[in-house]
């Protein structure tokens, strides 16, 4: 038996989570792995309910629980509220809370999705299959002293990006480790031309990478590597970067997969419970309309098969599935071309894995 978390959150969330909830059960009968699921307020639906982003009982279930499928927290409804009450707080502390530590975030244009990507399309062919792994433990997110004061000098605001050694290896040693897996090639991106955090991470990267001189290891000044994303994307393989690049790399790289709604991700625990969630946000413009794509959740529950279950088949399955989805050319609006492709609604494209799962 295996227990799910599962945190639909606000805005698209409930409908997305709703979808691939759907289709994990369905790869769980397959595969017969007793899924077992509990549904949980957070972020804004929990603020509303009981006036916390995040509670300690929440906190308690999500670590009992063998994975947590995450939806999507925040909206304009609670956009007034300071930092640590914020709606999207939740997730930045549940990450903590969970010793979550690497967020794998999987880039692949599937080819029938070449023309929805708003990059020409010279550029993307060839393929566009790569992983940034952000770091999701430390950085500007959580580094101290943060603060905000009134001065004589008027107000100020002080945010701290703080690395350990330990913080860069573990995550570079993951990387390596995919790497591995993959096709052999490792990035780092950070900003060592004007970080102190940044040389640190450099160097922690080419220690480690003297461990895997079979791995291609090259290291990009991340303004310059969010240039060649774009230039030369067939050309990345496994990317590692400071949390605060991953979170902005991450949203830029989402057009190389065609549409946000496309990118799946892991949050890797170390200790605890990890986390899958779509690394696109809670999209409160259109919300409950039946229109946003499930495929980034779908994915992700993908990823949960694959990482916390130990079900790569059932994993390949869902990947498989969606796959032939959107070969069969069924597209939500974000990816839909008025060609010859078919546009559905959010619940269609979850019944249309379903479908394409039990083939
Ligand atoms: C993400 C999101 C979060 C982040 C927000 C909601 C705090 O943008 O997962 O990429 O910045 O990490
Ligand atoms: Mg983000």
């Amino acid at each position: 038996m295996h227990q799910i978390a599962v945190l639909p959150g606000d805005g698209i969330g409930p409908e997305i989570t709703r979808e691939a909830v759907k289709v994990l059960k369905a790869a769980g009968e397959k595969h017969q792995l007793g899924l077992v699921f509990s549904h949980h307020l957070v972020g804004g639906a929990l603020l509303d309910a009981q006036g916390v982003a995040l509670s300690d009982e929440l906190i308690e279930n999500c670590r009992r629980n063998d994975a947590v499928l995450f939806g999507a927290v925040g909206g304009p409804k609670w956009d007034h509220l300071d930092m640590q009450n914020r709606a999207d707080h939740a997730l930045i502390r549940l990450r903590k809370e969970l010793s979550v530590y690497a967020n794998l975030r999987q880039f692949r244009l599937y080819a029938a999705l070449e023309d929805a990507s708003a990059v020409k399309t010279d550029l993307i062919a060839g393929g566009v299959d790569f992983i940034i792994l952000r770091e999701l433990s430390s950085g500007a997110y959580y580094g101290q002293p943060k603060f905000r004061e009134d001065t004589p000098r008027g107000r100020r605001a002080v945010d701290t990006i703080e690395y350990f050694d330990f913080q860069v290896e573990r995550l570079a040693r993951y990387g390596f480790e995919l790497a591995r897996q993959r096709r052999g090639k490792l990035t780092s991106m950070s900003k060592w031309n004007a970080l102190e955090s940044s040389r640190l991470w450099r160097d922690v990267v080419e220690e480690v990478a003297r461990e895997y001189p079979d791995v291609d290891t090259r290291h990009e000044i991340v303004d310059a590597g969010a240039m060649n994303l774009i230039r030369r994307p067939t050309e990345y393989d496994v990317i590692v970067m400071p949390n605060m690049f991953g979170d902005i790399l991450g949203d830029e790289a989402a057009v190389l997969a065609g549409s946000i709604g496309m990118v799946p991700s892991a949050e890797i625990s170390l200790d605890s419970t990890s986390l899958y969630e779509p690394i696109h946000g809670s999209a409160n413009d259109i919300e409950g309309k039946n229109v946003a794509n499930p495929l980034a959740m779908i994915l992700s529950a993908a990823l949960l098969l694959r990482y916390s279950l130990n079900c790569p088949a059932g994993a390949d399955d869902i990947d498989r599935a969606v796959g032939k989805v959107i070969e069969g050319g069924y597209r939500t609006a974000d990816i839909w071309k008025p060609a010859d492709q078919q546009r559905v609604s959010t619940t269609e494209m979850g019944d249309l894995v379903v479908e394409m799962l039990s083939e």
